[in-house]
């Protein structure tokens, strides 16, 4: 018999490897059946113009491996004991002859949920973005960021190579604490504080401890996609409340124990930028008190507040010991580290600690210690009243350019943040409509839910509503971005 083989000699793989690998590939695919006898040594070697001695070390390969057999009298031959149905070669290009036996077995995909879309899909149409929660590129401290790399680990690679503790670096934990009393008005230890990899681990970190299938979650509405979608995945059921000018309307909280959480925004309600009121913040305080729900205090932004000073957060007034912050240094400095935190009630700290250990053991130790350091030596402050002003500057001109070019405006969530709401007026188009008329002209505004927002089923306002980020654009771009979308929607209405 002779088998179908063809070597290389100017391979580089070597002829013996050549030869194992192409008789063994005969071998799985079923080509050579278990007990085929194959060619002596010496005649192989003769058939494919190679050494005797190149054949026997192959051949004591495949033997080694027991894809062949041999015995005195009967030569060598394939393994007869190979479990050659379940042992498939499995190439790319051979996947489709998988037998489909082999799918049947498998266990179904139990997860279903979605994930809110952060990367922007459009983007290479889109030269002005007014995408909500960007930061100016530009802003990053490059400089003080290398140098605090190189300086940590010049200090100590030994941080790189041990595990540590699962909550986070002490000298980081130390530095939000003190950070979050002056800043927010939050009083904790470093021991409350678990380093996450921003706040989608927080939310779901928080959903692994408290929530199941007969879990009922409060949320804003409208509300960030990113914490919904969480809760969802983890089989909650919504008990939506309206926001208005204040915020979340806490007179219209159910006045039952069987909720498990409430998920608020209280610094800029995301989407629409209200601040909750001091008077909201105790009644929601004394609701979550009476009824044993934990508040999950969502502080994304509350670094860039505009008018007026910030109110103390919900975690600083909290006299029940309910409320579960979250903090990130994605809107500050960079959504690319992936760093936040959360601030929880004692009771939580062991059994988030053990979630945040399941799910990675920890942050990277290089991060965290640059940012502990960045934090502890002052840059941080610097940083936020530097990049304060410019967004401060931005939304003035965002607002002035809305002005000049559509009169009287309907503008909300000025106060603080990083975008604003535009309440379209009923004689221009809706939002979708708007947002693809900029979109030909190379600029990105963006509806409530491609915005990032969930507002349960269709709201009437949703469809008038616009939200625009301005934290991302200079201001030639901003005044530019806003002229491209005037021009185009004044030649659409003309039409
Ligand atoms: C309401 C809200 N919370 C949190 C975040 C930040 O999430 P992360 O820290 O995971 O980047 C965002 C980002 O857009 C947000 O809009």
């Amino acid at each position: 018999m002779q088998i179908p083989l063809k070597l290389k000699h100017r391979s580089h793989q070597t002829l013996q490897n050549q030869l194992f690998d192409q008789i063994r590939n005969l071998i799985l695919s079923g080509k050579l059946r278990p007990g085929m006898v194959m060619p002596a040594s010496r005649i192989l070697s003769e058939q494919l113009g190679i050494s005797r001695n190149t054949v026997m070390l192959a051949y004591e390969r495949l033997i080694a491996e027991d894809y062949l057999q041999t015995q005195k009298a009967a030569g060598t031959y394939v393994n007869l004991n190979l479990p050659i149905d379940s042992v498939v070669l499995k190439t790319p290009n051979q996947s489709s002859k998988i037998p489909t036996k082999i799918y049947k077995k498998r266990h179904p995909v139990l997860f279903e949920g979605r994930a809110q879309k952060l990367t922007n899909t459009e983007r290479s149409k889109i030269e002005i973005d007014f995408k909500v929660g960007r930061l100016d590129p530009n802003s990053f401290p490059v400089k003080i960021w290398r140098r605090l790399i190189l300086k940590h680990l010049d200090k100590s690679g030994g941080g790189i190579t041990e595990y540590r503790d699962p909550t986070g670096l002490m000298a980081l934990r130390k530095a939000i604490v003190n950070h979050l009393g002056p800043a927010r008005g939050i009083s904790v230890s470093p021991d409350q504080i678990i380093v996450v990899s921003g706040s989608q681990q927080a939310l779901n970190i928080i959903a692994r401890l408290l929530i199941n299938q007969e879990s009922i979650v409060v949320t804003e509405c409208p509300c960030y996609q990113g914490a919904m979608y969480v809760f969802e995945s983890y089989g909650a059921k919504f008990c939506p409340i309206p926001v208005d000018h204040h915020g979340l309307q806490t007179e219209k909280l159910p006045n039952t124990t069987i909720v498990s959480l409430a998920y608020v925004t209280p610094s800029h309600q995301y989407p629409l930028g209200a601040t909750l009121s001091l008077k909201r913040r105790v009644q929601l305080l004394d609701w979550a008190g009476e009824t044993g729900a934990y508040l999950i205090e969502d502080d994304y932004d509350s670094d860039f507040r505009h008018n007026g000073s910030p109110l103390t957060a919900l975690a600083g007034l909290d006299p029940y010991g309910c409320v579960i912050y979250m903090g990130t240094v994605s809107k500050s400095i960079g959504a690319g580290l992936r760093l936040g935190y959360l601030v929880l009630p004692e009771v939580l700290v062991t059994p988030a600690k053990t979630v945040k250990a399941l799910l990675d053991n920890g942050n990277p130790w290089l991060d965290q210690a640059v940012l502990a350091d960045f934090i502890a030596n002052g840059s941080y402050a610097r940083h936020l009243r530097q990049i304060r002003r410019t967004y401060l500057r931005r939304r003035d001109c965002l607002i002035a350019a809305l002005k000049s070019h559509f009169g009287k405006v309907s503008l909300s969530g000025l106060d603080g943040g990083m975008h604003i709401v535009w309440h379209l007026p009923s004689y221009l188009p809706t939002a979708a409509e708007m947002q693809e008329i900029a979109q030909q002209v190379g600029v990105g505004i963006y509806t409530l839910e491609k915005g990032g927002a969930h507002d349960f089923g269709y709201q009437e306002y949703s469809k008038h509503t616009l939200v625009l980020g301005y934290s991302s654009l200079d201001e030639v771009q901003i005044q530019e971005g806003i002229n491209r979308i005037t021009k185009s929607i004044s030649a659409k209405l003309k039409l």
